[in-house]
């Protein structure tokens, strides 16, 4: 898929702002410093779009992006960040679930895991809690660049592993890296299958 266009639309403190609109919506979630806006950026190839930084928190708002006017890309904040305040992490703890809950128009939500990392408990959680609520969801492995591709694929196999342990069905599982851009054309395939398939049964 071409991204033709790819603009910010608004930033939205929680569900009950975010846009009248019927377009599908693909948002990004995961730990603090994941790399869900680099990602972002990334897959619209506008290195500014959302933005990033190396210290945790970065993103507090619902934000949203329109690519090719037809669907959206949301960023959504990190989970589980533990240096902000108690009253803040509750407030996003509640958005989260708001949004990912309670939002219709949300047709797919990219779960990223930091591909160095054991599987950690909040993100066990939060999948958990996804498939609870029947939420669609995939799981993206970022920061590829930063392990070697053997190591990559056990860690990857390491969590089918432990997801196998507790759901009979795997959620679909990219592997991707905002600086070389691996997964990039996955990603897109995906979000463009979807959209067709919603297309055709309009
Ligand atoms: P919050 O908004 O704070 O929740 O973080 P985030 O998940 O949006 O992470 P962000 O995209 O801001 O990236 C965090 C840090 O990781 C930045 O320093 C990025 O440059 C770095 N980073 C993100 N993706 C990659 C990647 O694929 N490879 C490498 N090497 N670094 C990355
Ligand atoms: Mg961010």
């Amino acid at each position: 898929m071409l991204i033709k266009t790819a603009e910010f639309v608004k930033s939205c403190p929680g569900l009950a702002s975010c846009p009248c609109s019927e377009k599908p919506e693909y948002a990004f979630i995961g730990r603090s410093n994941v790399g869900k806006s680099s990602l972002i950026n990334m897959i619209s190839a506008r290195k500014g779009l959302a933005m990033t930084s190396s210290k945790p928190g970065k993103t507090l708002l619902i934000n949203y992006f329109d690519i090719n006017n037809s669907w959206y890309l949301v960023d959504l904040p990190g989970y589980g960040f533990a240096s902000v305040d108690k009253d803040t992490r509750a407030r996003l703890k509640r958005m989260i679930e708001e949004y990912t809950v309670g939002r219709m128009q949300l047709t797919n939500l990219f779960v990223l895991l930091d591909c160095r990392l054991e599987p950690q408990k909040n993100d066990l959680d939060f999948i958990n809690f996804l498939g609870g609520h029947e939420v669609p969801f995939s799981l993206v492995f970022t920061k590829t660049d930063k392990i070697s591709k053997s190591k990559l694929a056990a860690n990857i196999a390491h969590y089918k592993e432990v997801l196998s342990g507790q759901w009979e069905w795997l959620p679909p599982i990219f592997a991707t890296s905002s600086e070389t851009k691996e997964g990039r054309e996955e990603l897109l395939s995906y979000i463009e299958q979807i959209n067709n398939s919603i297309e055709n049964q309009e």
